[in-house]
């Protein structure tokens, strides 16, 4: 970090995931599968859907509403609002904007979207720390959320597995008592094997110009390759932001990883030796809720009593772009 930067404070976390729960017996109304088949692949059992009109904006809402109240801070006080997601309900506006005006957040702050896919939640921190760091900014609500059912291909028996939908936030602020809440933080991202996880928007060239090759507007992804790719970086990756932090992976008290596939957790708990007391893990019942996934992990595994507070935590996660990023951050007393 800068020389005099402002350290940052997570003065309080929240999520929600819709009421509808979709189980993998259920699935098999729609394709040829199985509850064996899926479980033994990805540890999911079920997974919560949007229905009606509740959307990515709507539980972004509430798990923002729930952060902020935990976190102390009144409306007035947010100075920007930053949203991570990769299946919006709507491209523009965004859906940080969608949220300034449902919770009251003053009219003039700035508010917008990230596409960081399921490495939003530790991107969009990323950038909050520069804004807090500087001082430019100094409370930033964060908000991660994803509405992947609707953009999934529900003939598509090998994606639309994996996903879930809901939300989760993070009131970040400057810490007045000289305490860095991140202990580190790092973001990659490698374009050139983009087209492993993509969600192509539908569209059209102009009939006076040559017509464009068209996509159908479903989440595609090439699970296989995204799998390959993730179980052979990943594991590494944390273990060395471990160290390059100056620590030790027994230093850290918890693993609170992007919930994609329970194989992939598996494979980041061995390499950092660590105990399935440490791992917090809740993809059984929620599935991939992409952007969402790791607040949502963190909010529920402290009110669940999995992750006690006054510790630390290694952030993890990856997707589309390709992605990925990890965080060490405190986890202080009040924030849920
Ligand atoms: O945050 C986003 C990041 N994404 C990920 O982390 C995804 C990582 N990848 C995965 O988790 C796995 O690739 C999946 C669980 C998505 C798929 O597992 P897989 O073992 O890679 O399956 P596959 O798509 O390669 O298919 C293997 C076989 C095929 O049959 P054949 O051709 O070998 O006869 C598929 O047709 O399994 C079949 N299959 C299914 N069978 C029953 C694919 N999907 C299903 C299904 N039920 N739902």
């Amino acid at each position: 970090m800068i020389n005099n930067a402002i350290p940052l404070r997570i003065a309080g976390v929240g999520y929600s995931v819709p009421s509808t729960v979709v189980t993998n017996d259920d699935l098999t109304k729609l394709y040829d599968t199985s509850d064996e088949w899926i479980y033994s692949r990805t540890g999911i059992k079920e997974r919560r859907l949007v229905s009606g009109n509740e959307n990515a904006v709507t539980l972004g809402a509430e798990a923002a509403g729930k952060a902020l109240e935990k976190s102390g801070l009144k409306v007035e006080d947010i100075d920007m609002v930053i949203c991570a997601s990769s299946a919006p309900p709507e491209l523009y506006p965004a859906i940080a904007c969608r949220i300034q005006a449902h919770l009251g957040i003053p009219n003039d702050v700035p508010a917008f979207d990230i596409t960081a896919a399921c490495s939003g939640l530790i991107y969009a921190l990323s950038i909050a720390r520069g804004f807090i760091a500087s001082g430019m900014y100094k409370s930033i609500l964060l908000v991660a959320t994803d509405n992947n059912s609707r953009l999934l291909n529900w003939e598509d028996r090998s994606a639309s597995i994996l996903f879930g939908d809901g939300a989760g936030a993070v009131v970040v602020t400057a810490s007045e008592d000289g305490v860095d809440d991140i202990i580190s933080i790092d973001i990659r991202a490698n374009g050139s094997i983009g087209d492993l996880i993509r969600l192509p928007l539908a569209g059209k060239n102009c009939p006076l110009v040559e017509p464009n090759d068209e996509h159908p507007q479903f989440i595609e992804m090439n699970g296989k390759e995204v799998y390959k790719f993730v179980a052979r970086v990943l594991p590494h990756y944390v273990e060395d932001m471990i160290t390059k932090a100056g620590m030790k992976a027994e230093d850290i008290d918890y693993l609170i990883p992007h919930q994609a596939n329970l194989r992939i957790i598996q494979a980041v708990q061995e390499r950092l030796g660590y105990s399935d007391e440490k791992v917090v893990t809740n993809i059984k019942y929620y599935g991939n809720t992409s952007a969402a996934s790791i607040p949502l992990a963190m909010a529920e595994g402290v009110e669940k009593g999995k992750v006690k507070l006054g510790s630390t935590a290694v952030l993890c996660g990856f997707g589309a772009g390709m992605t990925w990023g990890g965080a060490i951050v405190r986890l202080r007393e009040g924030i849920v």
